[in-house]
């Protein structure tokens, strides 16, 4: 089996960036569906011109269920090494219709085999953590507790923290507690991937993100975390009494503790986004009349090396070879 020993993710920010400029179109019109599917279309003709053997494992949902980019469809030219993809096409499919910040399009690659492949999981308990505070990681601590600890390793007053926490009504305990032990909140509507590149990046603002969301963006997060260093602990959280019992069923315990470690099993991992809607961190797609500006995180697991790219795109150029309409 060929190993993915070229940098991946340089190729893969062409697949984002050419979601996120169709898909951007849809910011703020009500209407999240066409957002989604303009990215998924978009991405999909981009996939065709990757040298991988891909097998979607984080899709848009099973064959029938979903025209495209569906969990077990293969991706790429079908050359090349052997991987598991994740994608999530529009991270924010809310975000984007109702124009709110940090929507998203978003992929990664690893070895084939090395992805955790979520049994029919909707949602995670999640808490992540830049690499300099991984210490303070515990599910089961107080979140005072670890607040406390996490602003000690980051050399911070507990005030000092920015916490990242999806506003729903199942975490109004945790916000509680946050408030409580006198750190700061961000709370926003969707899009907890964005709060966990946030929480490792020293760059943003974000110091940490706490809170259940969707597996499938566990699983994405930990494409990047492997890169760009940092802690996730999760543990499946099923919002539902039929999803906890078909979790049951197929012989899960629900007590297991997942890293970024055991979500993505190998560090030769690739990860790319392109900001659909702008937000403080990465920002969103501008059109200019002939073309547009993108911005992308790109980031390699085994070198660590993460990359911001601003792209210039050019419609005049782009239109008389792309198979995707953007202008
Ligand atoms: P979508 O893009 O699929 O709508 O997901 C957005 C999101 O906010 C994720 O970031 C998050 O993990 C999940 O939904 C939370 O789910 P819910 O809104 O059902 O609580």
């Amino acid at each position: 089996m060929e190993a993915p020993d070229r940098n991946l993710a340089l190729d893969l920010v062409r697949v984002t960036e050419a979601a996120a400029l169709a898909s951007a179109r849809w910011l703020g019109r009500g209407d999240k569906n066409s957002g989604d599917q303009a990215a998924v279309d978009a991405m999909r003709v981009s996939f065709d011109s990757l040298h991988i053997k891909g097998s979607i494992v984080i899709g848009e949902g099973e064959k029938d269920e979903a025209p495209m980019l569906f969990n077990g469809e293969s991706v790429g030219t079908g050359e090349g090494p052997m991987v598991d993809v994740a994608v999530d096409p529009v991270e924010g499919t809310r975000l984007l219709a109702y124009g709110r910040p940090n929507a998203i399009c978003v992929v990664g690659l690893a070895p084939r085999g090395t992805m955790y492949v979520p049994p029919e999981s909707y949602y995670m308990q999640k808490l992540v953590l830049p690499a300099e505070a991984a210490e303070a990681a515990d599910l089961d601590a107080p979140i005072g507790e670890t607040l406390r600890k996490a602003a000690k390793c980051l050399g911070k007053d507990v005030d000092d923290l920015v916490v990242f926490v999806l506003d729903k009504p199942r975490h109004e305990d945790i916000v509680k507690e946050i408030r409580a032990a006198g750190a700061r909140i961000q709370l926003h509507t969707d899009g907890d991937v964005m709060g966990s590149l946030m929480a490792v990046d020293p760059r943003s603002e974000v110091d940490v993100m706490i809170g259940t969301g969707g597996t499938p963006e566990g699983v994405l997060s930990a494409c990047a975390i492997r890169g760009t260093g940092g802690r996730m602990l999760c543990r499946l959280d099923p919002q539902s009494d039929a999803e906890k019992q078909r979790l049951l069923d197929a012989g899960v315990d629900l007590s297991e503790i997942l890293t970024e470690k055991t979500l993505v099993r190998d560090e030769n991992v690739f990860f790319a986004c392109t900001g659909i809607s702008s937000g403080t961190f990465i920002k969103g797609v501008r059109y200019q009349g002939r073309g547009a500006t993108t911005q992308s995180l790109v980031i390699r697991g085994k070198t660590g090396t993460v990359r911001y790219i601003e792209s210039l795109h050019n419609w005049d150029k782009l239109m008389r070879i792309s198979a995707v309409k953007y202008d």
